[in-house]
């Protein structure tokens, strides 16, 4: 089996590409290497790992790369509502244009695994969100990814999975994640702050989202031209309760206080009915991903652009 991995080094990337060389799969990762590519330096000892630097909007080198794949999965992207909101012109390039070339140059017997986002949805309150609810994508991020999703589903040799919000450790660390970036509060700076507590969010474990790639491999012929919501009921959550969990464990003070807003809206109750009809189930907490988060960051030194202090 053979799979390419478009940006493979970021932070999902690197938590599937391992399941992926366990299983004996020749994997290549595609990847600009926008976040340098030392977390990627022990796959190059595997044998069945091969790396290819390179961009998604050069069409031609992703057609040489796409050529004589089984898999591909479809990670490359501007990621988030920030760094979207930072460089419009780059986000639309990469998330809508880059996946345009990936659906012009696949040929009829690939099959492609789409990481999508539950910001499509937008804001949905007093609602259950299931995959058939209207997308309604508010921020450059989400709208991107929302026209990214519908050109692949269009080839009809798709399968997208909406996540929920990743969290836990990866060898490339996003501290940007609400659960990462409280935890990284609560233990550095002893204090957290807080808005808009009361929005409920959808949480899934990075491990996770790398198992369920994995998932689909393995049952295409149910999944291909499918969108799933990725996550587990169990962990839809407000952003309160998570504070909580994590004051209790880290022994800081929560301030509460609306100073920023979530452009993406995201205040919703997600159903993952149909993920866990074809079998797939999460396997780690929230909790699980806070003490992880909490013995890592206690004794390495963690580069976070996003820390207040
Ligand atoms: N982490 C989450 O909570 C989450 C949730 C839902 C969906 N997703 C989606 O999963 C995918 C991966 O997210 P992530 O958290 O690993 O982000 P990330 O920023 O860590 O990784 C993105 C990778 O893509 C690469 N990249 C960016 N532009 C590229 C280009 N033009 N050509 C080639 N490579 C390029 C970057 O170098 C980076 O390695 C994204 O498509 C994202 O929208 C993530």
């Amino acid at each position: 089996m053979k799979v390419l991995v478009t940006g493979g080094a970021g932070y999902i990337g690197t938590s599937v590409v391992p399941l992926l060389l366990e299983r004996g799969y020749d994997v290549t990762v595609f990847d600009c290497l926008m976040f340098g590519g030392t977390q990627i330096l022990p796959f190059f000892r595997n044998p069945n790992f091969h790396f290819v630097k390179g961009d998604i909007r050069d069409k031609a080198a992703l057609e040489a790369v796409v050529k004589g794949k089984n898999i591909i999965i479809h990670l490359a992207a501007i990621v988030g509502f920030p760094a979207c909101r930072e460089n419009p012109a780059l986000a639309y390039s990469t998330n809508v244009e880059g996946t345009q070339n990936l659906a012009d140059v696949i040929t009829k017997d690939q099959y492609v695994l789409f990481g999508s986002t539950g910001s499509n949805y937008g804001s949905l309150v007093d609602a259950i969100c299931t995959e058939d609810t209207p997308l309604n994508p508010l921020s450059i991020y989400g709208k991107t990814k929302t026209e990214a999703e519908r050109i692949l589903m269009a080839t009809g040799q798709a399968t997208a999975y909406r996540f929920a919000t990743a969290f836990g450790l990866s060898p490339r660390l996003r501290l940007d994640l609400l659960v990462n970036d409280l935890t990284y509060q609560g233990l550095k700076q002893k204090y957290m702050v807080i808005y808009e507590a009361d929005f409920m969010r959808t949480f899934i474990h990075v491990y996770d989202i790398a198992r369920s790639f994995l998932f689909a491999i393995d049952n295409r012929s149910k999944m291909q031209g499918h969108v799933y919501n990725v996550g587990n009921e169990s962990m839809n959550f407000s952003k309160r309760h998570i504070c909580d969990l994590i004051a209790s464990k880290t022994g800081a003070y929560v301030h509460y206080a609306d100073v920023g807003e979530d452009q993406d809206k995201r205040n919703y109750t997600v159903s993952y009915e149909k993920i866990r009809n074809v079998g797939f189930e999460t396997t780690l907490t929230i909790e699980d991903g806070v003490d992880e988060l909490i013995q890592a960051l206690e004794v390495v030194k963690v580069h976070n652009p996003h820390a207040n202090a």
